[in-house]
Protein backbone atom coordinates (compact mmCIF):
# COMPACT_ATOMS: atom_id res chain seq x y z
CA UNK A 1 0.00 0.00 0.00
CA UNK A 2 1.45 3.50 -1.06
CA UNK A 3 2.04 6.01 1.84
CA UNK A 4 0.70 9.42 1.23
CA UNK A 5 3.17 11.95 2.43
CA UNK A 6 1.67 14.72 4.78
CA UNK A 7 3.14 18.21 4.47
CA UNK A 8 1.13 20.91 7.10
CA UNK A 9 1.45 24.40 6.63
CA UNK A 10 -0.17 25.85 9.56
CA UNK A 11 2.69 27.41 9.84
CA UNK A 12 3.10 29.26 6.82
CA UNK A 13 -0.60 29.59 4.79
CA UNK A 14 -1.79 29.28 8.51
CA UNK A 15 -0.10 31.71 10.06
CA UNK A 16 -0.18 33.98 7.72
CA UNK A 17 -4.41 34.42 7.71
CA UNK A 18 -5.18 37.36 10.00
CA UNK A 19 -5.51 36.26 13.54
CA UNK A 20 -3.26 33.70 13.68
CA UNK A 21 0.06 35.36 13.96
CA UNK A 22 1.76 33.53 15.77
CA UNK A 23 5.25 34.21 18.21
CA UNK A 24 8.77 32.46 17.70
CA UNK A 25 7.82 30.37 21.17
CA UNK A 26 4.24 29.18 20.18
CA UNK A 27 5.76 28.35 16.24
CA UNK A 28 8.05 26.15 17.91
CA UNK A 29 5.48 24.21 20.56
CA UNK A 30 3.26 23.96 17.03
CA UNK A 31 6.08 22.29 15.18
CA UNK A 32 6.90 20.29 17.70
CA UNK A 33 3.35 19.12 18.21
CA UNK A 34 3.49 18.22 14.59
CA UNK A 35 6.35 16.48 14.73
CA UNK A 36 4.48 14.26 17.50
CA UNK A 37 2.10 13.79 15.03
CA UNK A 38 3.94 12.55 12.62
CA UNK A 39 3.78 14.97 9.40
CA UNK A 40 6.19 14.32 7.09
CA UNK A 41 7.22 18.09 5.94
CA UNK A 42 6.68 21.21 8.18
CA UNK A 43 6.41 24.51 6.04
CA UNK A 44 7.87 26.85 8.76
CA UNK A 45 7.38 29.71 6.97
CA UNK A 46 8.64 32.35 3.75
CA UNK A 47 12.02 32.92 5.21
CA UNK A 48 12.33 36.25 3.24
CA UNK A 49 9.06 38.10 3.95
CA UNK A 50 10.04 39.67 7.30
CA UNK A 51 13.29 39.17 10.03
CA UNK A 52 10.92 37.03 12.26
CA UNK A 53 9.84 34.69 9.66
CA UNK A 54 13.52 34.19 9.25
CA UNK A 55 14.60 33.69 12.33
CA UNK A 56 11.28 31.38 13.24
CA UNK A 57 12.13 28.80 9.87
CA UNK A 58 15.79 28.77 11.58
CA UNK A 59 14.66 27.85 14.82
CA UNK A 60 12.23 25.35 13.54
CA UNK A 61 14.64 23.91 11.27
CA UNK A 62 17.48 24.04 14.71
CA UNK A 63 15.00 21.87 16.55
CA UNK A 64 12.69 19.45 14.53
CA UNK A 65 14.70 15.93 13.43
CA UNK A 66 11.92 13.84 12.89
CA UNK A 67 10.32 15.89 9.60
CA UNK A 68 11.56 17.22 6.86
CA UNK A 69 11.51 21.44 7.43
CA UNK A 70 10.77 23.30 4.20
CA UNK A 71 10.16 27.74 3.75
CA UNK A 72 8.34 29.02 0.92
CA UNK A 73 10.07 31.23 -1.67
CA UNK A 74 8.96 32.91 -4.99
CA UNK A 75 11.19 32.07 -8.00
CA UNK A 76 13.33 34.81 -7.26
CA UNK A 77 17.36 34.38 -6.37
CA UNK A 78 17.19 36.13 -3.03
CA UNK A 79 13.93 34.56 -1.99
CA UNK A 80 16.10 31.57 -2.59
CA UNK A 81 19.22 32.53 -0.88
CA UNK A 82 17.23 33.25 2.36
CA UNK A 83 15.40 29.92 2.25
CA UNK A 84 18.60 28.30 2.57
CA UNK A 85 20.16 30.68 4.80
CA UNK A 86 17.32 29.72 7.52
CA UNK A 87 17.57 26.06 6.17
CA UNK A 88 21.10 25.23 6.98
CA UNK A 89 20.95 23.51 10.56
CA UNK A 90 18.46 21.30 9.60
CA UNK A 91 18.63 17.86 9.29
CA UNK A 92 15.94 17.01 6.37
CA UNK A 93 15.71 20.60 4.53
CA UNK A 94 13.46 21.32 1.28
CA UNK A 95 13.49 24.64 -0.57
CA UNK A 96 9.58 25.13 -1.60
CA UNK A 97 9.57 27.83 -4.84
CA UNK A 98 6.84 28.88 -6.52
CA UNK A 99 5.92 31.05 -9.51
CA UNK A 100 2.01 31.48 -10.96
CA UNK A 101 1.38 29.72 -14.50
CA UNK A 102 -2.03 30.49 -15.02
CA UNK A 103 -2.82 33.09 -17.82
CA UNK A 104 -4.40 35.89 -15.67
CA UNK A 105 -1.62 35.63 -13.06
CA UNK A 106 1.39 35.64 -15.24
CA UNK A 107 -0.56 38.80 -17.53
CA UNK A 108 -1.80 40.57 -14.64
CA UNK A 109 0.60 40.04 -11.80
CA UNK A 110 3.78 38.91 -13.11
CA UNK A 111 3.67 40.70 -16.20
CA UNK A 112 5.33 38.35 -17.78
CA UNK A 113 5.04 36.15 -21.25
CA UNK A 114 4.47 32.13 -20.39
CA UNK A 115 8.15 31.32 -22.06
CA UNK A 116 9.55 33.61 -19.54
CA UNK A 117 7.86 32.10 -16.93
CA UNK A 118 9.32 28.93 -18.34
CA UNK A 119 12.61 29.60 -18.35
CA UNK A 120 12.59 31.46 -14.75
CA UNK A 121 11.21 28.00 -13.24
CA UNK A 122 13.95 25.74 -15.12
CA UNK A 123 16.68 28.71 -13.49
CA UNK A 124 15.44 29.13 -10.09
CA UNK A 125 14.63 25.49 -9.61
CA UNK A 126 18.39 24.54 -10.92
CA UNK A 127 19.61 27.32 -8.72
CA UNK A 128 17.81 25.86 -5.43
CA UNK A 129 18.56 22.45 -6.42
CA UNK A 130 22.56 23.86 -6.25
CA UNK A 131 22.03 24.60 -2.74
CA UNK A 132 19.62 21.59 -1.34
CA UNK A 133 18.76 18.76 -2.89
CA UNK A 134 15.14 18.48 -1.38
CA UNK A 135 13.79 21.30 -4.08
CA UNK A 136 9.58 21.49 -4.52
CA UNK A 137 8.00 23.18 -7.40
CA UNK A 138 4.32 24.63 -7.28
CA UNK A 139 2.35 26.04 -10.04
CA UNK A 140 0.81 28.62 -8.41
CA UNK A 141 -2.97 29.01 -9.68
CA UNK A 142 -2.53 25.63 -11.31
CA UNK A 143 -6.19 24.72 -11.04
CA UNK A 144 -7.27 27.87 -13.60
CA UNK A 145 -4.22 27.09 -16.30
CA UNK A 146 -4.76 25.11 -19.33
CA UNK A 147 -3.36 21.34 -18.86
CA UNK A 148 -1.11 21.51 -21.75
CA UNK A 149 0.73 24.84 -20.40
CA UNK A 150 0.94 23.03 -16.71
CA UNK A 151 2.14 20.03 -17.95
CA UNK A 152 5.18 22.11 -19.76
CA UNK A 153 5.80 23.74 -16.59
CA UNK A 154 5.49 20.79 -14.38
CA UNK A 155 7.98 19.18 -16.72
CA UNK A 156 10.34 22.29 -16.79
CA UNK A 157 11.03 21.89 -13.09
CA UNK A 158 11.34 17.71 -13.14
CA UNK A 159 13.98 18.40 -15.74
CA UNK A 160 15.98 21.14 -13.29
CA UNK A 161 16.16 18.61 -10.83
CA UNK A 162 12.64 19.46 -8.56
CA UNK A 163 11.54 16.48 -6.28
CA UNK A 164 8.21 17.30 -5.57
CA UNK A 165 5.69 18.87 -8.53
CA UNK A 166 2.64 20.71 -6.15
CA UNK A 167 -0.44 21.49 -8.11
CA UNK A 168 -2.35 24.01 -6.31
CA UNK A 169 -5.83 25.14 -6.06
CA UNK A 170 -4.68 28.95 -4.85
CA UNK A 171 -7.95 30.32 -5.10
CA UNK A 172 -10.18 27.08 -4.15
CA UNK A 173 -11.79 27.01 -7.60
CA UNK A 174 -12.06 23.62 -8.51
CA UNK A 175 -14.29 20.57 -7.96
CA UNK A 176 -13.43 16.95 -7.24
CA UNK A 177 -13.80 15.88 -11.06
CA UNK A 178 -11.85 18.38 -12.48
CA UNK A 179 -8.96 17.69 -10.10
CA UNK A 180 -8.97 14.32 -10.97
CA UNK A 181 -8.65 14.81 -14.27
CA UNK A 182 -5.74 17.50 -14.04
CA UNK A 183 -3.47 14.96 -11.97
CA UNK A 184 -4.56 12.11 -14.34
CA UNK A 185 -3.08 14.41 -17.24
CA UNK A 186 -0.08 15.22 -15.64
CA UNK A 187 0.67 11.74 -15.00
CA UNK A 188 0.02 10.34 -18.50
CA UNK A 189 1.90 13.85 -20.42
CA UNK A 190 4.39 14.61 -18.24
CA UNK A 191 7.71 12.69 -18.89
CA UNK A 192 9.74 11.90 -15.74
CA UNK A 193 7.02 12.39 -13.28
CA UNK A 194 6.64 8.77 -11.58
CA UNK A 195 10.16 9.77 -10.50
CA UNK A 196 8.82 12.66 -8.38
CA UNK A 197 6.11 13.35 -5.47
CA UNK A 198 2.83 15.06 -7.17
CA UNK A 199 1.37 17.13 -4.53
CA UNK A 200 -1.60 19.00 -4.16
CA UNK A 201 -2.21 22.25 -1.93
CA UNK A 202 -6.28 23.33 -2.09
CA UNK A 203 -7.70 26.00 -0.62
CA UNK A 204 -11.70 26.03 0.60
CA UNK A 205 -13.01 29.21 -0.68
CA UNK A 206 -15.90 27.19 -2.18
CA UNK A 207 -15.84 24.31 0.84
CA UNK A 208 -14.50 22.03 -1.68
CA UNK A 209 -10.58 20.88 -0.51
CA UNK A 210 -10.73 18.01 1.45
CA UNK A 211 -12.60 16.57 -1.45
CA UNK A 212 -10.73 17.69 -3.96
CA UNK A 213 -7.09 16.50 -2.36
CA UNK A 214 -8.46 13.48 -2.17
CA UNK A 215 -9.79 13.29 -5.76
CA UNK A 216 -6.17 14.45 -6.36
CA UNK A 217 -4.38 11.26 -4.72
CA UNK A 218 -7.25 8.49 -6.78
CA UNK A 219 -5.52 10.16 -9.27
CA UNK A 220 -2.06 9.52 -8.09
CA UNK A 221 -1.03 12.62 -5.86
CA UNK A 222 1.38 11.25 -3.18
CA UNK A 223 1.53 14.34 -0.84
CA UNK A 224 -1.33 16.54 0.42
CA UNK A 225 -0.56 19.85 1.89
CA UNK A 226 -3.38 20.92 4.50
CA UNK A 227 -3.36 22.80 7.78
CA UNK A 228 -4.52 21.90 11.48
CA UNK A 229 -8.20 23.05 11.95
CA UNK A 230 -8.25 24.14 7.80
CA UNK A 231 -6.42 27.80 8.87
CA UNK A 232 -4.91 29.50 6.13
CA UNK A 233 -5.40 31.82 3.38
CA UNK A 234 -9.01 33.53 3.29
CA UNK A 235 -11.58 30.75 3.97
CA UNK A 236 -8.26 28.15 4.37
CA UNK A 237 -6.87 25.12 3.64
CA UNK A 238 -7.38 22.00 3.39
CA UNK A 239 -8.15 20.16 7.20
CA UNK A 240 -5.19 17.83 8.07
CA UNK A 241 -7.28 15.98 10.50
CA UNK A 242 -9.89 16.01 8.10
CA UNK A 243 -7.51 14.70 4.87
CA UNK A 244 -6.15 12.33 7.45
CA UNK A 245 -9.41 10.94 8.91
CA UNK A 246 -10.75 10.35 5.37
CA UNK A 247 -7.80 7.95 4.28
CA UNK A 248 -7.59 6.20 7.45
CA UNK A 249 -11.44 5.63 7.79
CA UNK A 250 -11.75 4.55 4.04
CA UNK A 251 -8.70 3.32 3.56
CA UNK A 252 -10.32 0.17 1.49
CA UNK A 253 -11.44 2.81 -1.18
CA UNK A 254 -8.50 4.85 -1.00
CA UNK A 255 -5.99 2.30 -0.88
CA UNK A 256 -3.34 4.18 0.53
CA UNK A 257 -1.94 5.05 4.23
CA UNK A 258 -0.07 7.93 5.64
CA UNK A 259 2.29 8.14 8.22
CA UNK A 260 0.18 10.11 11.11
CA UNK A 261 -0.38 9.11 14.48
CA UNK A 262 -4.01 9.66 14.74
CA UNK A 263 -4.88 9.64 18.32
CA UNK A 264 -2.78 13.13 18.00
CA UNK A 265 -4.87 14.85 15.79
CA UNK A 266 -7.37 16.46 18.70
CA UNK A 267 -4.48 17.35 21.07
CA UNK A 268 -2.53 19.19 17.78
CA UNK A 269 -6.11 21.10 16.79
CA UNK A 270 -6.76 21.99 20.91
CA UNK A 271 -2.93 22.84 20.81
CA UNK A 272 -3.56 25.18 18.18
CA UNK A 273 -6.95 26.60 19.31
CA UNK A 274 -5.39 27.66 22.28
CA UNK A 275 -2.22 29.57 21.27
CA UNK A 276 -3.97 31.16 18.17
CA UNK A 277 -7.44 31.99 20.90
CA UNK A 278 -9.92 31.13 18.33
CA UNK A 279 -12.44 28.90 18.75
CA UNK A 280 -13.29 25.18 17.10
CA UNK A 281 -16.62 25.32 15.77
CA UNK A 282 -18.40 23.02 17.65
CA UNK A 283 -19.51 21.26 14.79
CA UNK A 284 -16.26 21.24 12.60
CA UNK A 285 -15.32 17.69 11.64
CA UNK A 286 -13.07 15.42 13.48
CA UNK A 287 -12.49 17.39 16.63
CA UNK A 288 -15.48 19.72 17.04
CA UNK A 289 -16.75 19.33 20.48
CA UNK A 290 -20.07 17.65 19.12
CA UNK A 291 -18.01 15.60 16.58
CA UNK A 292 -19.09 12.70 18.48
CA UNK A 293 -21.73 13.22 20.38
CA UNK A 294 -25.26 11.53 19.63
CA UNK A 295 -28.10 13.63 20.57
CA UNK A 296 -31.17 12.42 18.91
CA UNK A 297 -32.86 9.51 20.87
CA UNK A 298 -32.67 7.12 18.04
CA UNK A 299 -29.21 7.68 17.58
CA UNK A 300 -28.24 7.14 21.35
CA UNK A 301 -30.68 4.14 21.31
CA UNK A 302 -28.64 2.74 18.07
CA UNK A 303 -25.02 3.24 19.32
CA UNK A 304 -26.31 1.58 22.64
CA UNK A 305 -26.94 -1.47 20.27
CA UNK A 306 -24.27 -1.08 18.10
CA UNK A 307 -21.88 1.82 18.02
CA UNK A 308 -20.98 0.98 14.15
CA UNK A 309 -25.07 2.36 13.11
CA UNK A 310 -23.38 5.93 13.83
CA UNK A 311 -20.31 5.61 14.79
CA UNK A 312 -17.99 5.95 11.40
CA UNK A 313 -14.74 5.99 13.69
CA UNK A 314 -13.91 6.37 17.24
CA UNK A 315 -13.18 8.88 19.83
CA UNK A 316 -10.08 7.07 20.89
CA UNK A 317 -8.78 6.58 17.27
CA UNK A 318 -8.28 10.82 17.21
CA UNK A 319 -7.04 11.13 20.75
CA UNK A 320 -10.51 12.40 22.55
CA UNK A 321 -9.92 12.66 25.82
CA UNK A 322 -13.19 10.96 27.73
CA UNK A 323 -15.64 12.76 29.25
CA UNK A 324 -16.09 10.83 32.64
CA UNK A 325 -14.65 12.01 36.09
CA UNK A 326 -10.85 10.64 35.96
CA UNK A 327 -9.33 12.39 39.06
CA UNK A 328 -10.91 13.86 42.33
CA UNK A 329 -9.81 15.83 45.04
CA UNK A 330 -8.00 13.15 46.75
CA UNK A 331 -6.03 11.79 43.36
CA UNK A 332 -1.90 12.27 44.53
CA UNK A 333 0.39 13.92 42.61
CA UNK A 334 1.65 10.35 41.33
CA UNK A 335 -2.10 9.58 39.72
CA UNK A 336 -2.42 12.71 38.02
CA UNK A 337 1.14 12.30 36.57
CA UNK A 338 -0.09 9.12 35.10
CA UNK A 339 -3.17 10.40 33.66
CA UNK A 340 -0.61 12.98 31.88
CA UNK A 341 1.02 10.45 30.44
CA UNK A 342 -2.00 8.11 29.75
CA UNK A 343 -3.11 11.55 27.86
CA UNK A 344 0.60 11.71 26.01
CA UNK A 345 1.97 14.70 27.74
CA UNK A 346 5.58 14.90 29.29
CA UNK A 347 6.22 17.40 31.64
CA UNK A 348 9.57 18.52 33.49
CA UNK A 349 9.50 18.24 37.03
CA UNK A 350 8.65 22.08 37.44
CA UNK A 351 6.03 21.99 34.60
CA UNK A 352 4.21 18.91 36.02
CA UNK A 353 4.58 20.89 40.05
CA UNK A 354 2.56 24.07 38.44
CA UNK A 355 0.06 21.91 36.99
CA UNK A 356 -0.36 19.80 39.78
CA UNK A 357 -0.76 23.04 42.08
CA UNK A 358 -4.01 24.15 39.49
CA UNK A 359 -5.09 20.70 39.41
CA UNK A 360 -5.74 20.72 43.57
CA UNK A 361 -6.84 24.15 42.95
CA UNK A 362 -9.68 23.21 40.61
CA UNK A 363 -10.36 20.06 42.57
CA UNK A 364 -12.18 22.51 45.46
CA UNK A 365 -14.05 24.01 42.78
CA UNK A 366 -15.11 21.08 40.66
CA UNK A 367 -16.43 18.14 41.49
CA UNK A 368 -15.62 16.16 39.17
CA UNK A 369 -12.42 16.85 36.86
CA UNK A 370 -11.75 15.35 33.94
CA UNK A 371 -9.59 14.51 30.97
CA UNK A 372 -10.95 17.71 29.00
CA UNK A 373 -10.59 19.83 32.09
CA UNK A 374 -6.90 18.44 32.64
CA UNK A 375 -6.08 18.95 29.14
CA UNK A 376 -6.98 22.61 29.45
CA UNK A 377 -5.29 22.89 32.37
CA UNK A 378 -1.80 21.77 30.83
CA UNK A 379 -2.12 23.42 27.77
CA UNK A 380 -3.25 27.14 29.30
CA UNK A 381 -0.33 26.33 31.51
CA UNK A 382 2.04 24.90 28.59
CA UNK A 383 1.39 28.61 26.03
CA UNK A 384 1.74 30.76 29.43
CA UNK A 385 3.35 33.90 28.50
CA UNK A 386 6.12 36.22 30.28
CA UNK A 387 3.87 38.09 33.04
CA UNK A 388 3.95 41.73 33.30
CA UNK A 389 0.55 41.57 35.04
CA UNK A 390 -0.83 39.01 37.55
CA UNK A 391 -4.34 38.88 38.91
CA UNK A 392 -4.40 39.22 42.51
CA UNK A 393 -8.28 39.58 43.38
CA UNK A 394 -11.82 41.47 41.82
CA UNK A 395 -14.92 42.30 42.82
CA UNK A 396 -17.68 42.60 40.74
CA UNK A 397 -21.49 44.38 41.64
CA UNK A 398 -23.60 43.73 38.61
CA UNK A 399 -27.32 43.50 37.87
CA UNK A 400 -29.71 44.49 35.66
CA UNK A 401 -30.96 48.09 37.04
CA UNK A 402 -27.59 48.85 37.96
CA UNK A 403 -24.62 50.03 36.27
CA UNK A 404 -21.73 47.24 37.13
CA UNK A 405 -18.60 48.17 39.05
CA UNK A 406 -15.58 46.29 38.83
CA UNK A 407 -12.92 47.03 41.13
CA UNK A 408 -9.47 45.26 39.94
CA UNK A 409 -6.32 44.26 41.68
CA UNK A 410 -3.12 43.40 39.72
CA UNK A 411 0.48 43.13 40.49
CA UNK A 412 2.90 43.98 37.97
CA UNK A 413 6.65 41.98 37.85
CA UNK A 414 7.80 44.09 39.81
CA UNK A 415 5.69 43.62 42.98
CA UNK A 416 4.02 46.72 42.65
CA UNK A 417 0.11 46.83 43.14
CA UNK A 418 -2.08 48.12 40.97
CA UNK A 419 -6.15 48.72 42.28
CA UNK A 420 -8.99 50.35 39.95
CA UNK A 421 -12.20 50.96 39.82
CA UNK A 422 -14.62 51.54 36.76
CA UNK A 423 -18.42 51.63 35.90
CA UNK A 424 -19.14 49.53 32.59
CA UNK A 425 -22.22 47.80 30.51
CA UNK A 426 -21.85 44.67 32.32
CA UNK A 427 -19.58 43.22 34.41
CA UNK A 428 -16.82 41.89 32.14
CA UNK A 429 -16.89 45.69 30.39
CA UNK A 430 -16.18 47.28 34.32
CA UNK A 431 -13.79 44.60 34.70
CA UNK A 432 -12.36 45.27 31.15
CA UNK A 433 -12.44 49.30 32.09
CA UNK A 434 -10.47 48.89 35.33
CA UNK A 435 -8.10 46.80 33.70
CA UNK A 436 -7.25 49.65 30.78
CA UNK A 437 -6.75 52.34 33.39
CA UNK A 438 -3.90 50.08 35.13
CA UNK A 439 -2.23 48.73 32.03
CA UNK A 440 -1.85 51.94 30.65
CA UNK A 441 -2.01 51.69 27.12
CA UNK A 442 -5.18 52.36 24.61
CA UNK A 443 -6.93 49.16 23.83
CA UNK A 444 -9.64 47.71 21.79
CA UNK A 445 -11.36 45.06 22.42
CA UNK A 446 -11.89 43.48 18.83
CA UNK A 447 -13.28 39.90 19.64
CA UNK A 448 -14.50 37.64 22.66
CA UNK A 449 -15.82 34.23 22.63
CA UNK A 450 -16.72 32.02 25.26
CA UNK A 451 -17.01 28.17 25.67
CA UNK A 452 -16.85 25.83 28.38
CA UNK A 453 -14.44 22.97 28.71
CA UNK A 454 -16.37 19.99 29.55
CA UNK A 455 -20.51 19.67 30.87
CA UNK A 456 -22.08 20.33 33.73
CA UNK A 457 -22.48 23.31 36.04
CA UNK A 458 -19.67 23.42 37.54
CA UNK A 459 -17.68 23.17 33.94
CA UNK A 460 -14.69 25.45 33.26
CA UNK A 461 -14.95 28.53 31.17
CA UNK A 462 -12.38 29.20 28.87
CA UNK A 463 -12.36 32.58 27.12
CA UNK A 464 -10.81 33.87 23.95
CA UNK A 465 -10.46 37.74 22.98
CA UNK A 466 -8.97 39.63 20.52
CA UNK A 467 -7.10 42.43 21.69
CA UNK A 468 -5.83 45.34 20.06
CA UNK A 469 -3.10 48.39 20.60
CA UNK A 470 -2.07 50.96 17.97
CA UNK A 471 -1.38 48.53 15.19
CA UNK A 472 -0.74 45.11 17.20
CA UNK A 473 -3.60 42.81 17.79
CA UNK A 474 -2.96 39.84 19.71
CA UNK A 475 -5.10 36.69 21.42
CA UNK A 476 -5.58 36.04 24.86
CA UNK A 477 -7.19 33.22 26.62
CA UNK A 478 -8.00 32.59 30.03
CA UNK A 479 -9.48 29.74 31.73
CA UNK A 480 -11.66 29.63 35.43
CA UNK A 481 -15.13 28.08 36.69
CA UNK A 482 -16.19 31.43 36.74
CA UNK A 483 -16.54 32.78 33.40
CA UNK A 484 -15.72 36.51 35.12
CA UNK A 485 -12.61 34.95 36.38
CA UNK A 486 -11.81 33.76 32.64
CA UNK A 487 -12.78 37.11 31.05
CA UNK A 488 -10.48 38.58 33.28
CA UNK A 489 -7.47 36.21 33.03
CA UNK A 490 -8.07 36.11 28.86
CA UNK A 491 -7.60 40.11 28.79
CA UNK A 492 -4.73 40.37 31.33
CA UNK A 493 -3.13 37.51 29.09
CA UNK A 494 -3.56 39.72 26.18
CA UNK A 495 -2.09 42.33 27.91
CA UNK A 496 0.87 40.23 28.91
CA UNK A 497 1.52 39.73 25.35
CA UNK A 498 1.63 43.33 24.17
CA UNK A 499 4.00 44.08 26.97
CA UNK A 500 6.01 41.01 26.12
O1 LIG B 1 -2.11 28.70 -2.42
C1 LIG B 1 -1.01 28.65 -3.01
O2 LIG B 1 -0.93 28.62 -4.24
C2 LIG B 1 0.17 28.64 -2.20
C3 LIG B 1 1.44 28.33 -2.93
C4 LIG B 1 2.46 29.37 -2.68
C5 LIG B 1 1.89 26.94 -2.63
O3 LIG B 1 0.11 28.82 -1.00
ZN1 LIG C 1 -1.96 28.42 -0.28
Amino acid sequence: MSVIKIFDTTLRDGEQAPGFSMNLSEKLKIARQLEILGVDVIEAGFAVSSPGDFESVQAIANTIKNCKVASLCRAVQKDIDASYEALKGAAAPRIHTFIATSPLHMEYKLKMPPEKVLERIDEMVRYAKSLISDVEFSAEDATRTPHDFLAKAVGAAIRAGATVVNIPDTVGYTTPQEMFEMIDYLVKNVPGIEKVDISTHCHDDLGMSVANSLEAVRAGATQIECTINGIGERAGNAALEEVVMALHTRKPYFGVSCNIDTTQLYRSSHLLATITGTHIPSNKAIVGKNAFAHESGIHQHGVLANRLTYEIMTPQSIGLPTNTMVLGKHSGKHAFEDRLKELGYKLTTDELEAAFTEFKALCDKKKEVTDFDIEALVEHKSVAVNEHFRLERFVVNSGNTINSTAIVKLVDNEGAIHEKVALGHGPVDAAYKAIEQIAGMPLELNDYQISSVSDGEDALGEVAVKVKSGDRSVRGRGLSTDVIESSILAFINAINKLKG
